[in-house]
């Protein structure tokens, strides 16, 4: 993937960027307006709520920033990289290397089970037979679904498809994860713990989540919480410091930041 930040790049903290964002759809002479410009940044250990009423552009800003969908105008940077300047054919990868997506209508290969909805996402990401086999099997295990893993999305409730799909975002280590209403499908003891292991990604201090939903019960774990009314996004005032503590890639502390963990470990986040 030439161009992209690699394992010698230095360590970006800012993962997304957006500066003046805005997406109109047109059909024939109608045009919706479902972003106006917005700007909004995403950084390493941010655990960020998008709240807003249906329709109000949440999923459009979404797919703009997960590189889903081309912005009308603006600019994007992931990882300090200007995407909008980058050829279409470099964004695949990009989002590959970068992103995690929860989709609002989940996504799924039907004809694939479970087990190789994950496998396939790891697969395109370089990993082998055998540890893309370990590896879908624990992450499925962490979202609760280790028992029926080898059925097909069809064969399962709502809730276990939407699993399936947390399960594959989590897959091969993104460093940003969108995620569009992961909890609407499920109950509410599902979803908290579903909720919580998206908090936890985002407090290893290596990742960023940001999650869209309609329940302010969550707000009780984000770091900030946004809000989208009519395409006009309001970017919200943090609400309790992101992790200052980093893991690196062997999951080691880095060590000049470990008389701050006491700290945030006793933080209710
Ligand atoms: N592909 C599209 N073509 C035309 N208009 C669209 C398209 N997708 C979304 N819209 C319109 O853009 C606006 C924002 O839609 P969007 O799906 O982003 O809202 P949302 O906040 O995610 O809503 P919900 O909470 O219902 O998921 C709406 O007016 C919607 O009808
Ligand atoms: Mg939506």
């Amino acid at each position: 993937m030439a161009g992209f930040s690699d394992a010698l790049s230095p360590r970006v903290d800012r993962l997304i960027e957006l500066t003046d964002v805005s997406k109109e759809y047109s059909s024939g002479a109608n045009t919706v307006r479902a972003l106006r410009p917005s700007s909004l940044t995403l950084d390493r250990g941010e655990f960020v709520l998008l709240e807003g009423p249906s329709g109000s552009g949440k999923t459009t800003l979404l797919q703009v920033m997960g590189l889903l969908m081309k912005p009308t105008s603006g600019s994007i940077k992931i990882c300090g990289e200007d995407v909008t300047v980058m050829g279409e054919d470099k964004l695949p990868g990009l989002r590959l290397k970068h992103i995690g997506f929860i989709f609002q209508t989940f996504n799924l290969f039907p004809a694939l089970t479970a087990f190789e909805n994950v496998k396939l996402v790891l697969k395109l990401k370089g990993f082998g037979w055998t540890e893309r086999g370990k590896e879908a099997k624990t992450l499925l295990d962490r979202v609760g679904l280790g028992s029926c893993m080898h059925r097909k999305p069809g064969e399962l409730s709502g809730g276990q498809r939407q699993r399936i799909c947390i399960a594959r975002a989590l897959a091969g280590d993104n460093d940003i994860i969108l995620a569009d209403e992961p909890t609407a499908a499920l109950d509410t003891a599902t979803g908290i713990s579903i909720i919580e292991l998206l908090r936890n990604e985002a407090r290893t201090g290596r990742k960023a989540v940001l999650v869209v939903t309609h329940d302010p019960r969550l707000e009780k774990y984000a770091t900030r919480v946004d809000k989208m009314t009519d395409g006009i996004l309001t970017g919200g005032e943090p609400i309790r410091p992101r992790p200052m503590h980093s893991i690196d890639d062997t999951g080691v502390l880095f060590p000049h930041h470990q008389s701050q963990v006491a700290e945030v470990a006793g933080a209710a986040y």
